[in-house]
């Protein structure tokens, strides 16, 4: 018989700091990492270079996309068909067609698979929307990430600015806000926190409280080791 790959569960709305509290817990436990909102980044941009506007018109063949993504990944990078594409799948423009091609119910299905793989031993933290509810929802650890929206605008400006990018801080907030209306209320695989979800507001943690609190989580659940 296989041996259960342990699964830790990030999810949560547009910049609650997933990406950041995931991938550190992946690194402290030496477990693979996966970005999921970063698969229907690709397959928005992969629709912009075949000319499909992410319109429910257009979701047969997005799915198609979807289903046969050229991606392949590096520490910290991403390259579609062979071109990198780690700072393009970034912008807010790419989040906002990523939202909308993440709501048509064929893409998500057409992406399980791909998801499926990333679960490898040791272990794998995924951060993302519907990890726990749709994608891993025998994880043995689901943590619900939550922050105000003031202080998420506020992240996802500095975290543009270093980048070079410059933003606006109240048009970021309204972004994300109709952002995680969208993601909120879509029929497939809405945001919800799963049942057995552990809630985690960050709003005053640092990234560093975060991530001990939820390594404690963990340890708890695993009193054998
Ligand atoms: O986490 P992110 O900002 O990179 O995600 C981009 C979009 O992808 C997000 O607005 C909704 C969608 N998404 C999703 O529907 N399901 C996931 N598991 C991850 C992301």
């Amino acid at each position: 018989a296989s041996v259960p790959v342990p699964v830790i569960c990030v999810d949560g709305p547009t910049a609650s700091g997933k990406g950041t509290l995931a991938s550190e817990i992946a690194h402290r436990l030496g477990y693979h990492y996966l970005d999921s909102g970063a698969l229907y980044r690709l397959t928005g941009l992969a629709a912009r270079q075949a000319g499909l506007e992410p319109e429910a018109v257009n979701e047969a063949e997005i799915a198609d996309l979807a289903r046969a993504l050229p991606v392949r990944f590096g520490p910290g990078r991403v390259w579609l068909a062979g071109a990198e594409v780690t700072d393009a799948i970034r912008t807010e423009a790419a989040g906002m067609d990523a939202s909308r091609v993440s709501a048509f119910p064929s893409v998500r299905e057409a992406l399980l698979k791909l998801q499926h793989e990333f679960a490898r031993l040791p272990g794998l933290v995924a951060d993302g929307r519907d990890m726990g509810t749709q994608v891993f929802p025998f994880a043995p650890l689901k943590v619900f990430l939550t922050a105000g929206a003031a202080q998420r605008a506020e992240r996802r400006h500095k975290q543009l600015i270093s980048k070079g990018i410059s933003a606006n801080i109240a048009s970021l907030r309204a972004d994300l806000q109709a952002r995680d209306a969208r993601d909120t209320h879509r029929a497939a695989s809405p945001l919800k926190a799963a049942q057995d979800a552990l809630l985690l507001d960050n709003s005053q943690l640092s990234v560093d409280e975060s991530v001990e609190q939820v390594l404690a989580w963990w340890q708890a659940r695993q009193p054998f080791q």
